[in-house]
């Protein structure tokens, strides 16, 4: 259908065509569109804009389009305009007249802003409960590993003591940021523009309030040109799902260091690694390669939507056509990521073994030793700190430990150390000692665990 046939002479140019129309994308939100034209037509005929008996006409042969889309009796045209078109034109071609009062105090700029909307929320739904589910996933994990001693990292460089559970904990914490970032930004984008028209609202009396109702938003959007110019929500998703898709990305990082042999923290489930073309040895941790180079198109989403408003005069503009790909784009890569990582992370089989053994050299108990000093015969931490300094010095000098460095070399640096010492820096205690609010200690971990369970409801 051509809607603007009274003004223009000639069709439009076929590759023309194909750059103005959006169907290849929109098509995806067939559903939305006929469920807001049916809200928008209940409410024509409710307000007395449009005889009722037109109305529900209006009404039958929409559900029987959304139908015959669905059983795949209707085809949506290729060539079409977007899917508001198709949708129009389909019906008219079905019911007569009444389809042609549909569009009445309506634009598919209010109508656009309206599926997108209605599209995002339920993918939002259903991106929190993928999340839920990563995160019931962590917990389990951490409740299993809570004892699991592991060197904690900073500048990749063995640091202090931790728990594998509390590490895992920490991914948590970001992934629950996550949901509450798109839970903020669905309750902001819940605003029904119906009525905003093409920009300048309309002079039929609407009853906005009523085709808001319908669709199940909270508000109707207040000013007319912003209803039909804000596309914020997009922006907010898929910033929203950028973060999301960094703590995606740093997990995924850690993973891939924890399955080399430089590591070997971790072995990934068979079902969840390749092996190489050539190299008999070969399990490659592929998907989380994948998950932090997808990362970067997930970015890229975020970045065409900033751009593509930046300048944009109020209200509606065709460049605005572009906010579907990207975001739309950055849902389906967050859905596309979180399908195989939820599985991956289940069935990893951690190599407690190693993590010890990492734990053991590198001296991560050297704060320990010092705090020892502090605690146990009061020296000022400085102090400690230096003494501690020179026996990790030494200890390199004769390739031993801490552990190993027997009482009298530690006397020669400094006479107050007893036999209290090889207690002090024994990394389980060390790590069990941590239970400050926060910290690793296999009770916290616990604790953690059943607080987030708890929030997760
Ligand atoms: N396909 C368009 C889009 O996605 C729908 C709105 C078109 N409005 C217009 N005035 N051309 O933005």
């Amino acid at each position: 259908m051509e809607l603007w046939k009274g003004r223009f002479q000639k069709a439009l140019d076929p590759k023309t065509n194909d750059f103005n129309s959006s169907i290849s994308v929109d098509s995806r939100m067939y559903k939305e569109d006929i469920e807001g034209s049916i809200a928008h037509a209940t409410m024509l005929g409710e307000a007395g804009i449009i005889e009722k008996s037109e109305s529900e006409k209006i009404c039958a042969g929409l559900k029987e389009i959304a139908a015959d889309i669905e059983s795949g009796a209707l085809l949506i045209d290729p060539n079409a305009e977007d899917i508001h078109t198709f949708v129009e034109g389909e019906l008219t071609a079905r019911i007569g007249d009444a389809g042609k009062r549909l569009h009445t105090a309506r634009s598919r700029n209010d109508q656009v802003a309206l599926d997108v909307r209605l599209v995002l929320k339920k993918e939002c739904a259903s991106l929190i409960e993928q999340i839920r589910e990563l995160l019931f996933v962590l917990c389990d994990q951490a409740e299993e590993y809570a004892d699991t001693v592991m060197p904690g990292y900073t500048h990749l460089q063995r640091a202090q003591p931790i728990t594998f559970g509390h590490h895992l904990m920490a991914y948590a914490e970001m992934f629950l940021r996550d949901i509450g970032r798109l839970e903020d930004a669905v309750k902001r984008m819940d605003v029904c523009p119906l009525g905003s028209g093409a920009l300048a609202g309309t002079t039929y009396p609407l009853d906005r309030e009523l085709s808001a109702k319908l669709l199940g938003f909270s508000a109707v959007s207040r000013n007319s040109l912003d209803g039909v110019a804000d596309r914020d929500f997009c922006a907010e998703i898929a910033s929203a799902i950028s973060l999301a898709m960094v703590h995606l990305s740093r997990f995924s990082e850690e993973i891939i260091l924890w399955c080399s042999w430089e590591f070997k923290f971790i072995e990934l489930d068979d079902a969840f690694s390749t092996g190489s073309s050539i190299m008999p040895q070969k399990k490659n941790p592929v998907i989380t390669e994948l998950i932090r180079g997808k990362s970067g198109r997930v970015f890229g989403d975020l970045m065409t939507l900033l751009t593509m408003m930046k300048g944009l005069p109020l209200a509606y503009n065709k460049d605005m056509q572009e906010d579907k790909e990207a975001v739309f784009d950055a849902v389906d890569t967050l859905r596309l990521c979180l399908t195989p990582f939820i599985p991956m992370l289940k069935t990893m089989r951690v190599l407690k073994e190693n993590m010890r053994n990492a734990a053991a050299r590198g001296f991560i108990n050297a704060t320990d030793c010092a705090d020892y000093l502090v605690a146990a015969k009061g020296l000022p931490f400085r102090d400690a700190y230096k003494i501690t300094g020179q026996l990790v010095a030494l200890c390199i000098d004769r390739g031993l430990t801490l552990e190993t460095l027997p009482l009298d070399e530690y006397k020669k640096v400094c006479d107050a150390f007893d036999e209290g010492v090889y207690t002090a820096i024994n990394l389980e205690k060390c790590v069990n000692d941590r239970k400050v609010k926060g910290g690793p200690a296999p009770e916290n971990v616990r604790a953690a665990v059943k607080e987030i369970r708890a929030l997760l409801g």
